[in-house]
């Protein structure tokens, strides 16, 4: 038998605690006493969460896990998610309430009322209707962020159909892949988009994706960019269709359907480790109570007076739970930004929020260490004054970057709300309570009220406080995935198999508690390396390495070494203000880690880099700095948001050895 050890060894510590005031407290959707109330009967719970949902016919049984790992939840219930969403605002008079403040990349705005909002998605739905959609069928999106992409998402729940929304930014051969995969029947996609200022073709992009496309039969097109795109937008008669022209002319009315709880409601497809994207399958009743809940709880939303903006991508699963479904059944009014951060300035975010009096903002630490680098004066000219909460999602924050935000975006007295949850997790999972957590920079502390999560070492059992291991989900969840798309095995395989004696749900996420038990997020479980047998996080040095006054952002890595088995290679952006990082730099930030974390996590390299190479929903592709670190020919760039950027990295660093 192998010596026990901990999974992860813990080395970082942070003793900031930052608790609500009082005023925030008070006021707050969610009390301490939730958890207590969670913990006393789940299932009743839930099924109060469940009862803030209109039904039309009501659930027998709250959960069936008898069947595990798939579970149904609300057995027998009914209800139509688009009329939660939207109709039942409108019946309860709040149909002259915006729910959409809509900004385009080139300064247009649009404003949607619930009333519009009703009669948009009711065209929409009468006209996929028309077309022969109907329940069951798997309708593909490749919008950027206009309405229609929500128009489009809500018109297919609505007649029960299935979306499967593509990030704007994939490839041709990508969208294929899922098209075919789903067997999608409808492609709604645009003719262009604008990206930095410019407009793009998307219409073209499409096109090459189907050539050959059996199960396509139609493609409805948005008119975005008409005359600013050169040339014409390709056109297949007989097959595509300008939305406006299929769309504007049908009925405002449409009668909505209630359909059963465990009723599909879309396919989000989300790449693992290898092979071919997995598409993550989610229903209807209990994906719709866990993602309205959380946003009630986790970011205090009050309908009709906050206005809330989730800056994430519709092409991802925040998109999905945190603008399109969680928000709307909340009665939200929220911004919906089309563009890039900087564009066409690098305040462009911090005036948005001003105008529309942002109260509640959700962004990822990738964004956030970008504004950090881009420097504290540019939100300090905009009144940020409206912002009262303050979200993040993606990847671990770096304690650093967590207080940055809190100080020169939340005016030092915001909580800040560090989410974790998957793409298969439908919702949020763990996360503080704004207006109960006394909240630890770079925790995202304690699994919500009717969630259960522990952290386990390699053989299931739960690590002592102060301990690292394996992040698990021991109960099921109302939102969590059904499946993978067509396969069953590989949804087995993937979350099950590792713990299946024990039942649990692996989210391949490494963690660790702090003596209070709280969680620590620490990365993918393969973003950990073995230093002189120590594991060690990537995510903490990292960590160690931005709370330097020098360095906006790093990544690090594990690269063989012939005597500790891996050696620690970090890649460091600088900031702004900061000298030229010459050998006494890279010197001072080696001793900082050392000092920060102790003389084991000490970096055997430093480079300093101008970018880091990253996926379009911005996290680091380790495994690209790993070739680098080891000095090998670089792997697949397809899926990088800018492939250029590998370049950059190598041609510095081979330059930079040979002077
Ligand atoms: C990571 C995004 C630390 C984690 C909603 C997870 C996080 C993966 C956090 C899922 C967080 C997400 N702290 N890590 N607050 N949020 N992650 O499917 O590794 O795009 O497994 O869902 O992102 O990414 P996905």
């Amino acid at each position: 038998m192998t010596e026990q050890s901990p999974a992860l060894d813990n080395l970082l510590t942070e003793s900031r605690t930052f608790p609500p005031s009082d005023e925030f407290a008070g006021q707050a959707n969610a009390k301490a006493d939730l958890y207590a109330t969670a913990d006393a009967d789940r299932e009743q719970f839930w099924a109060g969460q469940a009862e803030r949902l209109s039904w039309d016919t009501k659930w027998s049984q709250v959960l069936d896990w008898t069947n595990a790992p798939f579970a149904k939840w609300f057995v027998g219930g009914k209800l139509n998610v688009a009329y939660n969403c939207v109709d039942r605002h409108v019946e309860s008079g709040h149909g002259d309430q915006v729910a959409i403040h809509w900004v385009g990349e080139p300064g247009d705005t649009r404003d949607i009322t619930y009333a519009q909002l009703k009669d948009e998605v009711s065209k929409a739905a009468n006209a996929l209707s028309s077309l022969g959609v109907v329940a069951g069928d798997v309708v593909a999106i490749q919008l950027q962020m206009v309405p229609e992409a929500i128009f489009a998402m809500l018109a297919c729940a609505r007649i029960g159909a299935l979306h499967s929304v593509v990030f704007g930014g994939f490839s041709p051969t990508a969208l294929r892949a899922r098209v075919d995969d789903a067997a999608a029947k409808i492609v709604i996609t645009s003719d262009g988009q604008y990206r930095r200022g410019k407009a793009a073709p998307m219409k073209a992009n499409v096109d090459e994706a189907l050539q050959g496309a059996e199960t396509v039969q139609k493609v409805i097109v948005v008119k975005r960019t008409g005359s600013d795109l050169e040339g014409e937008t390709p056109w297949t008669d007989g097959r595509d269709l300008w939305w406006h022209e299929l769309v504007d002319g049908q009925s405002p009315e449409h009668q909505p359907e209630a359909f059963d709880s465990e009723h599909p409601l879309f396919i989000l497809y989300t790449s693992g480790t290898t092979g071919k994207p997995k598409g993550i399958l989610h229903t209807s009743g209990g994906y719709l109570t866990q993602t309205a809940y959380t946003h009630n709880v986790v970011f205090d939303h009050k309908p009709g007076e906050d206005v809330y903006w989730c800056t994430a991508d519709i092409g991802w699963i925040t998109g999905h739970s945190y603008i399109v479904y969680g928000p709307l059944a909340n009665r939200v009014t929220q911004v919906v930004y089309e563009g890039t951060p900087n564009t066409p300035h690098e305040g462009r975010h911090w005036e948005i929020i001003q105008k529309y009096k942002v109260s509640i903002y959700y962004t990822a630490p990738t964004l956030i260490r970008t504004f950090m680098k881009w420097g504290e004066d540019i939100p300090a000219k905009y009144d940020l004054s409206s912002l009262r909460v303050l979200g993040s999602v993606g990847e671990p924050i770096n304690p650093e970057a967590w207080i940055w935000y809190r100080e020169k975006i939340g005016a030092n007295k915001t909580p800040v709300v560090d989410t974790w949850w998957q793409t298969e997790t439908g919702a949020i999972m763990i996360s503080p309570l704004p207006g109960v957590t006394a909240a630890k920079p770079g925790s995202a502390q304690r699994a919500l009220p009717g969630i259960s999560a522990k952290v386990v070492d390699d053989t299931g059992a739960e690590v002592p406080h102060g301990g690292g291991g394996y992040l698990v989900l021991d109960k099921p969840w109302p939102s969590m995935l059904r499946g993978v798309w067509g396969d069953e095995e590989r949804f087995r395989d993937t979350y099950w198999s590792r713990f299946s004696d024990q039942g649990y749900y692996f989210a391949g996420d490494g963690a660790k508690y702090d003596g209070d038990g709280d969680i620590w997020l620490l990365g993918r479980v393969d973003d950990v390396m073995n230093v002189s047998g120590h594991r060690i996080s990537t995510t903490e040095v990292e960590s160690a390495l931005v709370s330097h006054p020098t360095v906006a952002e790093a990544a690090v890595v594990g690269a063989t070494d012939p005597t500790t088995g891996q050696g620690i290679v970090a890649f460091v952006i600088l900031r702004g203000n900061a000298v030229d990082g010459g050998d006494d730099a890279v010197q001072e930030l080696r001793n900082h880690v050392a000092k920060e974390i102790g003389p084991i996590a000490k970096p055997r390299q430093i480079m300093v880099v101008a970018e880091l190479p990253k996926t379009r929903s911005g996290k680091i592709m380790r495994r690209l700095l790993r070739d680098v670190a080891e000095n090998r020919q670089i792997g697949d760039v397809t899926t990088l948001a800018d492939s250029s950027v590998m370049d950059l990295i190598s041609s510095g660093l081979n330059s930079g050895k040979e002077e």
